[in-house]
């Protein structure tokens, strides 16, 4: 794969990850334009190996300069961690910074000094072209103060750690192995079946046509159905004794 273009997954939605083929899982910042409206979801880690090809396949499309936001969907350093390295480029407090607040009390650890704009389950983000995108809290998946993104234009979910999956097989599309991929990351990453439950009664009136995890595969509507029903399936909490 061409690991110096972004790949367009959706109406003005593009994929800017990397596979780590080593380490047997991808990372998938994902940058969405709409606009004058430049939203980049989990930005990724800051090993420069990892950065510059995130770099660089932004720059593909637009320059990094014109980004506008940079959403967080948990405190982790495989998403969040390149921010200062982001600032160097945009300018701190020159593009707006959006996290849940329990997130945002440990985003400054990483050296982060862009001031953080918190958001609260089902508050909606307008952007250019009257574009909206939903923020949805999903307590516990992994983190407590987790979210995931929605973009009511495409019906698109950046759900960030849910529906994520380990792969040294690794395709952009979710295949039909792609539900035993996402068992091996869930099984031992969630901790608690009523986490996934509250989370999917949520959003069960939410019409779904991509979701786009923060580690795996995209997957299409075609196997939507198929993926929530593995994700209700799985025995999570696979580490307790
Ligand atoms: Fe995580
Ligand atoms: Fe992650």
């Amino acid at each position: 794969m061409d690991d110096s273009k972004a790949i367009e997954v959706n109406d003005g939605i593009y994929w800017v990850g990397f596979s780590d083929e080593n380490a047997g899982f991808s990372n998938n910042p994902y940058l969405l334009i709409e606009g004058e409206s430049v939203v980049l979801f989990d930005p990724g880690s800051r090993l420069p190996e990892h950065f510059e090809i995130v770099k660089k396949k932004i720059e593909s499309v637009i320059p990094i300069e014109k980004i506008t936001m940079i959403v967080v969907h948990h405190q982790d350093p495989d998403l969040c961690a390149s921010i200062p390295l982001f600032e160097e480029i945009i300018g701190v407090n020159n593009f707006e910074l959006i996290a849940t607040m329990r997130t945002s009390l440990l985003l400054p650890y990483y050296g982060i000094r862009t001031e953080i704009t918190t958001v609260e389950d089902g508050d909606i983000l307008e952007l250019d072209n009257g574009r909206e995108i939903m923020f949805i809290t999903s307590p516990y998946l992994h983190f407590a103060g987790a979210h995931v993104s929605y973009d009511m234009k495409t019906k698109t979910m950046f759900s960030s750690d849910i529906f994520a999956a380990f792969s040294a097989d690794w395709n952009l599309y979710a295949n039909e192995n792609y539900t035993e991929a996402m068992r091996i990351f869930h099984e031992p990453y969630i901790a608690h079946k009523s986490a996934i439950d509250s989370f999917a009664n949520k959003i069960k009136d939410i019409e779904l046509k991509m979701i786009c995890p923060q580690h795996g595969s995209v997957i299409k509507e075609e196997s939507i159905s198929r993926c929530m029903e593995a994700l209700l399936s799985f025995e999570v909490g696979s580490w307790l004794i």
